[in-house]
């Protein structure tokens, strides 16, 4: 009996969603509002989180900027302070070091407040085949792209519960997604980071806290110096993208309260064909698409504002 009664209730949800998100293809959801709203972007100095600070600056949210390069995060500031009045705050913090970073986040609950939406932003990438990639680059890749994500959380979203208000953002990757040659340790670290931040939504959801959002976003190739020197094989089916482009694309996705976020759009198309397709057919289609030498021409960055002080020495 009780199955039956589960069958139905699940058939019926089912179908609301579905009318629910078939609804909002034709008529997007109102996007919320978030002046007033504390807004902590990690990797704030520099690329993406730049962009997202000055993005949310225009729509009156208070911008906290963590970041380990201390100069980026200063530009950043002076950047948004030359186009608007909101508040500001830069902290120097290295999110891979949790002690730093619950630290950095009392002095934030003090200086400014409870942070109300969190951006896991910063990143960093070794661009090496598997057997080159130096042990601790891999432990560093998990510490900042992964697990980093773990310490801001237990930091900020007690808070949250506690109001039932808040949104967490996950800046994963495409590679977050699907596996490439030569980003094995980016890749671990980016499905971790979606993996954490999926996990979190249903848990928040079980314990009904639904007013404390999660939006998880996998960008292909931005042109903000990460991944300098890859190219894409078809550029019109899968553009490197401009980093104003992809922060309005996250600033859409945070406003109308989406789960996921893909970019460019045919990148989702090709996700759903690695779920249908063989294994052997999703490597034909990935070598296809160029996969295979993406990673030939990698530089990344070649000013080291990406990689913490002590392992740009190690391995420069
Ligand atoms: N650039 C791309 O092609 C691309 C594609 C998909 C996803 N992403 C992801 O987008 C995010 C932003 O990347 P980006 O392209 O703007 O790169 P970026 O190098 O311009 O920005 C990364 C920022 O993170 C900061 N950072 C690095 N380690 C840190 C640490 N330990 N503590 C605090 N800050 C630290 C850097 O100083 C830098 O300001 C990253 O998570 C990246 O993995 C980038």
């Amino acid at each position: 009996m009780d199955v039956i009664v589960d069958t139905i209730s699940f058939g019926g949800k089912c179908l609301y969603y579905f009318l629910e998100a078939f609804t909002f293809k034709i008529i997007p959801p109102k996007r919320k509002d978030v002046a007033g709203e504390i807004v902590l972007i990690t990797g704030g100095g520099s690329g993406l989180g730049r962009q997202l600070a000055i993005h949310f600056a225009t729509l009156r949210a208070i911008i906290v900027l963590w970041d380990i390069n201390e100069e980026g995060n200063k530009e950043t500031c002076r950047l948004i302070k030359e186009m608007s009045n909101v508040k500001v705050f830069a902290y120097t913090c290295d999110c891979s070091k949790r002690q730093e970073v619950y630290q950095v986040a009392a002095q934030v609950r003090e200086e400014v407040g409870n942070v109300t939406i969190l951006i896991n932003n910063a990143g960093i990438v070794t661009g090496k085949n598997f057997l080159d990639i130096p042990d601790d680059m891999i432990e560093k890749s998990f510490a900042v792209n992964a697990l980093s994500h773990f310490w801001t959380y237990k930091a900020f979203l007690p808070a949250m519960i506690e109001a039932n208000h808040g949104h967490l953002v996950c800046i994963s990757s495409l590679a977050g997604t699907i596996g490439l040659n030569g980003l094995s340790d980016y890749c671990a670290t980016k499905f971790a980071a979606f993996g954490f931040a999926e996990s979190l939504f249903f848990e928040l959801d079980l314990i009904k806290k639904t007013n404390i959002k999660t939006t998880i976003i996998c960008p292909f190739l931005i042109n903000t110096g990460m991944f300098d020197g890859c190219v894409s094989k078809y550029p019109l089916l899968l553009p490197i993208l401009e980093p104003k482009y992809v922060a309005q694309k996250i600033i859409d996705a945070i406003l109308q309260e989406k789960v996921y976020c893909t970019l460019p759009k045919s990148a989702s198309f090709i996700l759903y064909l690695k779920q249908i397709m063989a294994p052997k057919m999703t490597v034909a289609m990935v070598k296809y698409l160029g996969g295979e030498t993406i990673m030939a021409s990698f530089k990344g960055r070649m000013k080291p504002n990406t990689l913490p002080p002590e392992t740009e020495e190690k391995h420069q």
